[in-house]
């Protein structure tokens, strides 16, 4: 489905489809690669009817092929290309199914895929991606996106860019509140990790790549087909279970994973290892951050750790209920503006205190206006599980 390239208004028109229909697809033949660089679509390369100019390739995952491009007005954009590589390959511009029978596995992908579309259609928050526009093409499909200029937060983590905890604070109330968003249209996002979070250059967190929930089978409560996405560190117990029960409790422990790496500079210890210590008698590798750091309002610590409960049940029921946690101010007043982007001196493991005054933000943009950070092949810790 198609609507007009830059305007918002359509959007409000596209009915709310309730429970998100994702596809399923055949364990036997789970995609287990990534795309290789082969398979990237060329710089120059354009797109429904010249609409779309391919300027770069950002990343290729198990699912699909992110571009920068550029629109017909001339603004940067991100295309995303459903191309599965375990099911295609490219010859020229078109994608190809590899087999017989990785033609029908294809056409399921390009369905889900424009079902994520959709699905992203619905999601009208300013702390959640736009979709621009879906179209197919090629023998697939594409959707494009707004382009966040910025960084994903792992990116940031990874050049050991320091967040002060008045800036964890107002990331996370945005962060909850598009969590909320979504699970109040009976949608699940499924894989909320920091590259999936991009920081846009002003400091506004905006949630990105749904496609993970394109791979999940049914709606929230609801038992999956056997395979799940997970990954390391931010996926819950319950998703690396076979007929896994996803909730939106499985969210706030991806997104309570995902601030546990931004505060302390490292991803949690993967829940099976979490759970092997509990059950050998031996103390939980994920240490309490309220027990650990300082300088945060009373009770935000102790809410993630909460989100981060190996139990479904101990966990904060809803992002609503999350939100409460916020009741109380964030510890100073600074600036909304003031860029997430400051480089600061890492301290990762030591108790934090009081914000540092602000430095300069470090350039997002090189000289010529392009991102300074943005590729990164292939996708760190991703990899199906089958049942
Ligand atoms: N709208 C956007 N603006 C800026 N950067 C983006 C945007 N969308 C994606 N990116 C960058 O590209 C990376 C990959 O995008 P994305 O997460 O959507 O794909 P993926 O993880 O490869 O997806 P898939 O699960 O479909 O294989 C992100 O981590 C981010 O750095
Ligand atoms: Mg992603």
């Amino acid at each position: 489905m198609t609507w007009d390239a830059c305007g918002d208004a359509d959007r409000a028109e596209i009915p709310l489809l309730g429970v998100l229909i994702i596809m399923a697809f055949d364990k036997s033949s789970l995609p287990d690669q990534d795309a290789d660089l082969d398979d990237v679509l060329q710089p120059g390369t354009c797109l429904s009817n010249n609409q779309y100019r391919i300027e770069s390739y950002l990343r290729a995952g198990g699912f699909g092929i992110t571009y920068l491009a550029r629109n017909s007005f001339n603004r940067d954009v991100v295309v995303k290309e459903c191309f599965v590589p375990s099911f295609c390959t490219r010859s020229h511009t078109t994608v190809r199914p590899r087999s017989e029978a990785s033609k029908a596995q294809m056409q399921k992908a390009v369905r889900a895929f424009l079902n994520e579309a959709q699905t992203l259609s619905q999601l009208q928050h300013p702390n959640i991606v736009r979709i621009r526009h879906s179209f197919q093409e090629n023998d697939t499909a594409y959707m494009a996106l707004e382009y966040i200029r910025g960084h994903d937060l792992l990116d940031m983590i990874e050049d050991k860019v320091t967040l002060t905890p008045h800036q964890i604070v107002l990331l996370t109330q945005k962060l909850v509140s598009a969590v909320a968003h979504v699970h109040d249209r009976n949608l699940l996002h499924c894989d909320i990790s920091p590259d999936n979070i991009c920081i846009r250059a002003d400091g506004e967190p905006v949630l990105i790549d749904f496609g993970s929930a394109r791979k999940m089978m049914d709606g929230i409560g609801e038992r999956n087909s056997g395979f799940s996405m997970v990954k390391d560190g931010y996926s819950p117990p319950e998703l690396y279970e076979a007929n896994a029960t996803v909730t939106p409790r499985s969210d706030i422990y991806a997104l309570g994973a995902s601030l546990f790496h931004a505060i302390t500079g490292h991803a949690p210890v993967d829940c099976q290892s979490r759970l092997a210590a509990v059950s050998e008698g031996r103390p939980d590798p994920v240490p309490s951050l309220a027990a650990t750091f300082t300088g945060y309002p009373r009770g935000f610590l102790a809410a993630i750790d909460k989100a981060l409960s190996v139990r479904p049940a101990d966990r904060h029921a809803s992002a609503q209920d999350w939100q409460r946690a916020f009741a109380e101010p964030p510890v100073e007043t600074a600036p909304r503006n003031v860029a997430l982007l400051r480089r600061v001196v890492v301290k990762p493991q030591a108790a934090v205190t009081p914000a540092p005054k602000p430095a300069p933000a470090p350039a997002l943009l090189r000289a010529d206006g392009t991102p300074r950070v943005q590729f990164r092949y292939p996708p760190a810790q991703a990899r199906v599980q089958t049942a």
